[in-house]
């Protein structure tokens, strides 16, 4: 079985979206990783809807969406008719859990619940028979092109564990400071669905950066 790898754009070119989405689909990227950030749940503020409607119209693959929002349930029906397949959501939001995958369900989508780097697995676990993906953050939310948080490793392998303990069979997506050398230790831990932004579109060669992503060792 081969990992997948998705593109945040986050990293892309906006002038030039349609292209960049087109050359990582190319590149073997599966999913689009498309990051939404409200200004209060993270310091800093992306896009949403508009550009996620227009984004959907290109994207080929899975559009993997990421909220970074205070009230994620307030929206999740907003994003999941503008082209998300997957909407993921973050343990600390504000917004009542179950009740937020619920609503995502009952809209056809799969539903991921993100955990940041300093928040432990057993904010996750309640929830596990009810989520299509783990989504464990190996930065803190917020921005592009940070370094990678080695302590997050273990965190991963504890829900992969957790996972497997359940006999549950739901990937682990990790997303921040992912890039050739990092890809092989978030992998050996358990994580299946693997995020790069600055790493894709910052490389010469991006087939071959994302054959990093994807390969299993
Ligand atoms: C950060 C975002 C990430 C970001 C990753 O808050 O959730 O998806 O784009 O960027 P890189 O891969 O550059 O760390
Ligand atoms: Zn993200």
């Amino acid at each position: 079985m081969e990992n997948i790898a998705s593109a945040s754009i986050l990293s892309a070119d906006f002038c030039n979206l349609g292209r960049d989405i087109q050359k990582a689909e190319e590149a073997g990227c599966r999913y689009i990783h498309f990051d939404v950030m409200d200004g209060v749940f993270v310091p800093n503020i992306s896009y949403g809807i508009p550009i996620l409607k227009a984004v959907s119209k290109v994207v080929k693959g899975t559009l993997d969406v990421h909220l970074m929002i205070i009230d994620p349930i307030k929206y999740v029906k907003d994003f999941a008719a503008n082209g998300a397949d997957i909407i993921t959501f973050h343990a600390e939001s504000e917004s009542d859990i179950a009740g937020t995958i619920k609503v995502i369900h009952s809209c056809g989508k799969k539903a991921g619940l993100a955990i940041k780097p300093g928040t432990p697995v057993s904010a996750v676990e309640p929830y596990l028979d009810l989520l299509d993906m783990v989504l464990v953050m190996t930065v803190e939310p917020g921005f592009g092109g940070q370094g990678f948080i080695y302590s997050t490793i273990d965190k991963i392998a504890e829900v992969k564990s957790m996972i497997e303990s359940r006999g549950l069979d739901i990937p682990i997506q990790v997303d921040g400071g992912i890039n050739g050398e990092t890809a092989e230790l978030v992998k050996n831990a358990g994580a299946e669905i693997l995020v790069a932004g600055s790493y894709l579109f910052g490389a010469d060669d991006m087939r071959a950066a994302a054959d990093k992503l994807i390969c299993r060792n």
